[in-house]
């Protein structure tokens, strides 16, 4: 989400805060403008010998990355020589802009029932609170299909119907209740007063899971099916098991579970993932500003340990949405569990380490609506955003992809103890037992010619000592849960805001969103290789964002040898986000009008039309100009540019940096769609044969302050229209004649 302003009644002061935009990263790691830079060439560069040999490696076992559910015949595809639509052009339209040949669908928005005897959503914030558990969630984001058997299993095959899987990360709080959220006081003391307002906004995050499918042919008409017995709606009071080395440690440990194995809830849910045994992964990503800490009361009650890793967190304040302020509390701690003060006698009274329960990857198994959701701290703890798995080879090790998204944060990659086996495929949650709760945990490491190391979090290696002088490490579970903290020590290289990973089913590429940073978290004396540009943005609506490099760019890697559990990679920039008009030393990748954009995020390769990138924007910078989007491309590979001096330029400051820039992409990217007004873009899946494109559309008329005696004044009505209240949804593009969308 990009930053909103404030619409509520009474006091909520963080709402005008935007958690992505605050980074807690103060440590001095990889500055690499310490480095000497080294002379990149492109004959250096190619000679890691990936290219045609990698690519016909991978080619051979069949790849099945993170869009999980998949292509049904992978043996079929061929990669499309171009894409095969005409660009829609920039829009600040209260509408979705598709190109001439396709039509969308509005398929699920907030509120709509998910189960039979609930009643269709009113949306004037007055549906009853106690069916918001079987009601759509809000602020859609990370989505997967499954396609789904005529017995009710996995198929990957199936493409007509399926289960979609998706992501709630966040509410738009003014126009989920009459008007806005009810507040009493202010600063410390501001109050929740209606109970019922907070328990909708319980349901509202977390995730989906409902069935779908298409009548006709390829073409046809989705909907979802109102009372599927897999319709499913997991939230902040869902039971959860947390699995891994982390759980049973001591820091786990909650009122609610002495034990330090169970928690209730997820929240925050980010981008996604998908496992080869047709799980969906979800992805805690911005969990820390939901809890209240005031440091003045909390801070002389903690360790030196906690105070540390509260700062590296973020755990401070009083909660973004003041659930925990509702009074009287339950018995059993409804709101009072996200306090995360010491008030108990130890931490099996009080929910003091509340924080340690979120930030992690959580597994739910689609097929099964009554099964526990697993929360996987091999994964490590951080605001993650996404989990893109790897290549899948048989006889090797599963890979996952995560990037943490703050300012400043690293990119990481999981890889698995045990190495792949099919046999596993119809495995469920205790396959993710299997591949997901015992792995190594690696942090990135870009170098300034183009190389790069995965640094093994681990105690004892890479700085991760119990004599660290970042945080003393105790054990593999205080790793694993500050595994920011280890990744400091480790000295990792911090990066532009990690959002979204993608993984190119033609050759293994690893491509990473990184969405943007400004002037205070990497002025232009800090610029390195991977993070290279500092500009001013001349007409950026945020005057703070404006300078550093508010439009943002993608980096992509290939691990040596195409083997994803290799512990060394080569990198470059595959694009940089920049307006048409602006200098070849911010229009790094040459955009044109037809594809310049800003703020990539959501990333999403297509698996039944291997090649097809799909890029999303969540944009505050160029929305002078237009709405949010989407754009499709058809990437080259690591290594197919080359090395770039890019000239920064600050007032009066000048500073050369080098770079490895990728091919321009030219006409291989394309706008494809673009959101209505006030919307970020997030969230992508596809039906099995690739001819049908579910997108999330988020929080459409969150920016302007609704002014609910004027319905005409919202910021946005979209989809419902005439003076309707926006909803967060997900829609359905297909293209007229029934092909593939895209090509
Ligand atoms: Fe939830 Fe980083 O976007
Ligand atoms: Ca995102
Ligand atoms: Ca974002």
């Amino acid at each position: 989400m990009h930053s909103r302003s404030s619409a509520l009644v009474g006091a909520a002061p963080s709402h005008a805060i935007d958690p992505d935009d605050i980074g807690y990263n103060t440590t001095d790691n990889p500055s690499l403008e310490t480095l000497v830079a080294a002379r990149l060439s492109r004959r250096s560069w190619l000679r890691g010998g990936l290219g045609t040999a990698g690519a016909a490696l991978l080619g051979s076992v069949g790849l099945s990355a993170c869009g999980g559910g998949g292509d049904g015949d992978p043996a079929a595809p061929v990669a499309p020589a171009q894409l095969g639509f005409n660009a829609v052009a920039k829009s600040r339209a209260d509408a979705l802009v598709l190109p001439a040949g396709y039509t969308a669908s509005v398929l699920y928005r907030l509120g709509d029932p998910i189960a039979a005897g609930v009643p269709d959503y009113r949306n004037d914030g007055t549906d009853a609170a106690a069916t918001y558990d079987r009601r759509a969630g809000d602020h859609h984001d990370g989505m997967s299909f499954f396609g789904l058997s005529d017995s009710g299993a996995w198929n990957a095959a199936a493409t007509a119907r399926g289960l979609l899987a998706m992501n709630h990360e966040a509410i738009t709080p003014a126009f989920l209740h009459p008007a806005g959220q009810t507040v009493s006081g202010s600063g410390n003391a501001a109050r929740r007063t209606v109970a019922d307002e907070v328990l909708r906004e319980f349901y509202l995050h977390g995730v989906s899971v409902l069935e779908v499918a298409r009548t006709g042919s390829g073409n046809g008409r989705w909907s979802y099916a109102r009372d599927s017995r897999f319709n499913r709606r997991v939230h902040t009071l869902t039971p959860m098991l947390l699995s891994g080395p982390a759980a049973g440690s001591a820091a786990l440990v909650t009122k609610y579970a002495t034990d330090g194995r169970r928690t209730r809830g997820t929240v925050n849910n980010c981008a996604n993932g998908t496992t080869p045994w047709g799980t969906y992964l979800t992805c805690e990503e911005n969990w820390a500003g939901y809890f209240r800490r005031i440091a003045a009361t909390d801070n002389p009650r903690r360790s030196a340990k906690e105070l540390t890793a509260f700062a590296r967190y973020g755990v401070a304040g009083t909660g973004r949405e003041l659930w925990a302020t509702v009074s009287p509390d339950t018995s059993d701690g409804l709101y009072g569990r996200w306090n995360a003060e010491a008030t108990g006698a130890s931490a099996a009274a009080d929910y003091r380490n509340g924080p340690n329960t979120y930030g992690w990857v959580v597994e739910i198994d689609p097929f099964n609506p009554d099964s526990t959701p697993r929360k996987r701290t091999a994964l490590g703890r951080m605001g993650h955003e996404g989990a893109c798995l790897g290549p899948v080879v048989a006889g090797q090790p599963l890979v996952w992809y995560m990037g943490d998204d703050s300012r400043n944060e690293y990119a990481y990659k999981f890889v698995s103890t045990q190495p792949w086996n099919p046999a596993d495929a119809a495995g469920g949650l205790a396959a993710g037992d299997k591949y997901l709760d015992s792995g190594r945990l690696y942090v990135a490491k870009f170098n300034a010619d183009g190389t790069g190391a995965w640094l093994e979090l681990r105690l004892g290696v890479n700085g991760i000592t119990s004599s660290s002088g970042v945080y003393p490490f105790a054990d593999a579970a205080d790793v694993l849960i500050h595994a920011r903290l280890a990744a400091d020590a480790a000295d990792a290289t911090k990066m532009d805001r990690p959002e979204w990973t993608a993984v190119n089913p033609k050759n293994g590429d690893m491509y990473l969103t990184l969405t943007n940073t400004n002037a205070a978290s990497r002025p232009i004396d800090r610029t390195d290789a991977a993070n290279p540009r500092f500009y001013n943005d001349p007409k950026g609506t945020s005057q703070t964002a404006q300078l550093g490099n508010p439009n943002g760019h993608v980096v992509r890697l290939a691990d040596t040898g195409r083997d994803p559990a290799a512990t060394t990679f080569r990198w470059d920039i595959y694009l940089f986000g920049a307006r048409a008009t602006a200098s070849a030393d911010v229009n790094l990748s040459n955009l044109t009008a037809d594809n310049d954009f800003s703020s990539p995020d959501g990333m999403w390769f297509s698996q039944a039309t291997p090649g097809l990138l799909w890029l999303q924007t969540d944009d505050g910078a160029y929305t002078d100009v237009t709405n949010c989007m989407m754009l499709a491309a058809l990437p080259g590979q690591v290594g197919d540019g080359g090395a770039r001096t890019v000239t920064n330029v600050s007032g009066g400051t000048t500073r050369t940096q080098s770079t490895v820039v990728g091919a321009a992409p030219g006409t291989s990217l394309r706008r494809f769609l673009v959101g209505p007004r006030e919307c970020e873009i997030t969230g992508i899946a596809e039906s099995g044969d690739g001819r049908a494109l579910f997108v999330n559309i988020q929080h459409p008329g969150e920016d302007t302050a609704p002014d609910f005696a004027n319905p005409a004044s919202f910021g946005s009505h979209w989809p419902d229209g005439g003076s309707a209240r926006p909803r967060s949804a997900t829609i359905v593009i297909t293209k007229d004649d029934g092909g593939k969308i895209g090509v």
